[in-house]
């Protein structure tokens, strides 16, 4: 391996996906002498890592440029143009607005999109030859024919809680969503190409495994033997592997809840009883609006036919409030819905109109301060339901993966199987087991106890 001799800075925004996109960029760029820093400051190059499903996402990315373009000026002033920095933008922010962005904010090098990182040593090494004096700008935000997987590197290190993707892209066009657009055409990686990676994780030391994908239930990649798999079958190869503790899957779609996954759910005691389903809306005709393709009554089926198969699982969902023609009714319903679902977490946005997609150019968008009132309802009545799903686990005994520290010195947290956060006193050599835990109080986001 060749020694460090230059620093990146990588910061990604968005979703999990973004996440293990930007531990791959660090993995890819290892062998090329690129050091991880935390901080800008010292950078030669720094990524951002960008997400676009919301306008506050991109804002954030905007802002930020401006202030590692304060960071590269002061560094100039001082005199020290031989530690001039490479700003780079990826991820979805760089697929969706490509060379806009060199427009908004000339003094970005490279542009490059979710499905192009693998060539980011290429890219880099392009950038350090200087054209008459002046550095070039890439933009590298085609969908290419190779897929980036056959070129990203083997990990060499692992939390104790790991993220693998399995699948990407979709082909869902829901009206209000991004995604489709940002990150291509679904695609299944093959399930030797998954195993290999979950063995390779667990010899690092994983004790969790969240397999990834936009519609991850979607997953339909080339089995063992050749045959087409659905991500029930995956699941089921990945649970005769030693040391695997825990296994979860995120985010699904409700239309691809397959026989075999819920078979999976019934089946595999690896697989943890907790489940991310989006819903979006409980509203009827707001689902048809969205192209959501699915009713209220499916939906509520869906999550049935889980509890038949795994009595103890638990249901978590991501909400949008005032989608265009949202009325009052529509949001009503939502909250019924969220009554019924009894979830234990939610997660719950303001629509927010996307450029491209077929929901923002629709006439009926509602006014901020309705989405707003809509969106407190909302998060009242989930942030009630997650407190009484907490305080029902008061008296229990869990089992508790400790797997990073806590705020204050002498802490560790881990996870329940309901991703309830659990903080103790102890030290980091607990990481990666699971204890016991009796849970004594309750809180909104987490859980306190002792070991048993
Ligand atoms: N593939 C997942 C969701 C990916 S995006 C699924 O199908 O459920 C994550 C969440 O962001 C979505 O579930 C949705 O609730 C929210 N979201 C997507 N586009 C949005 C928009 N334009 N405005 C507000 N929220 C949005
Ligand atoms: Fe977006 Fe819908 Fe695809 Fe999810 S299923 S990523 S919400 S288009
Ligand atoms: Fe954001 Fe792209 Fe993920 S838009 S949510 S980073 S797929």
């Amino acid at each position: 391996m060749a020694p460090f001799s230059q620093k990146v800075y990588i910061k990604s925004y968005g979703c999990q996906m973004n996440v293990y996109d930007g531990q791959k960029m660090a993995d890819l760029l290892k062998p090329h002498g690129y050091a991880i820093t935390e901080t800008p400051e010292d950078a030669d190059v720094a990524i951002l890592n960008t997400c676009h499903i919301r306008e506050k996402a991109e804002h954030k990315v905007f802002s930020d440029l401006g202030r590692l373009n304060v960071v590269r000026k002061n560094r100039l002033t001082e005199g020290n143009n031989n530690k001039n920095m490479i700003i780079a933008v990826g991820g979805c922010v760089g697929q969706a607005e490509g060379e806009e962005i060199t427009r908004q904010a000339p003094y970005v090098n490279m542009v490059f999109g979710p499905q192009s990182y693998h060539r980011l040593p290429e890219m880099l090494a392009q950038l350090q030859q200087k054209v008459k004096g002046k550095r070039r700008t890439i933009i590298d935000t085609e969908f290419p024919t190779e897929s980036k997987f056959d070129f990203l590197p083997t990990p060499d290190e692992t939390p104790v809680s790991a993220f693998l993707s399995v699948q990407e892209g979709c082909d869902k066009f829901c009206h209000f969503c991004v995604v489709p657009y940002t990150r291509g055409a679904e695609y299944s990686r093959p399930a030797d190409a998954v195993i290999k990676e979950a063995k390779r994780l667990l010899s690092l030391g994983a004790k969790e495994i969240t397999l990834l994908g936009q519609n991850v239930n979607g997953y339909h990649g080339e089995g063992l033997d050749g045959k087409e798999w659905s991500l029930g079958r995956l699941l089921f190869a990945l649970a005769e592997l030693d040391g695997l503790q825990r296994i979860r899957y995120t985010t699904s779609h409700p239309l691809d809840m397959h026989e075999e996954l819920y078979n999976a759910h019934g089946e595999i005691k690896q697989l943890m009883p907790f489940l991310h389903l989006p819903v979006q809306s409980g509203s009827n005709s707001i689902l048809d609006s969205m192209n959501r393709k699915h009713n209220v009554d499916d939906y509520l089926k869906i999550i049935d036919k889980l509890i038949t198969a795994r009595a103890d699982i638990a249901f978590s969902s991501d909400f949008i409030v005032g989608y265009p023609g949202e009325t009052q009714k529509d949001h009503q319903e939502t909250l019924e819905l969220v009554k019924k679902v009894a979830y234990a977490q939610a997660y719950s946005f303001k629509y927010s109109p996307r450029p491209g997609t077929p929901a923002s150019i629709l006439q009926t968008q509602v006014p901020d301060d309705i989405k707003s009132q809509r969106l407190t309802e909302l998060q009242e009545q989930l942030n009630h339901q997650q407190l009484s799903f907490n305080e029902s686990m008061v008296g229990k005994t869990l089992d508790v993966l400790f797997d990073r520290s806590g705020k204050l010195a002498g802490q560790i947290v881990g996870k329940t199987a309901y991703m309830q956060s659990v903080t103790l006193d102890g030290c980091s050599s607990l990481f990666g087991n699971i204890f016991k835990v009796k849970i004594n109080n309750a809180y909104g986001n987490s859980l306190a106890g002792e070991i048993v």
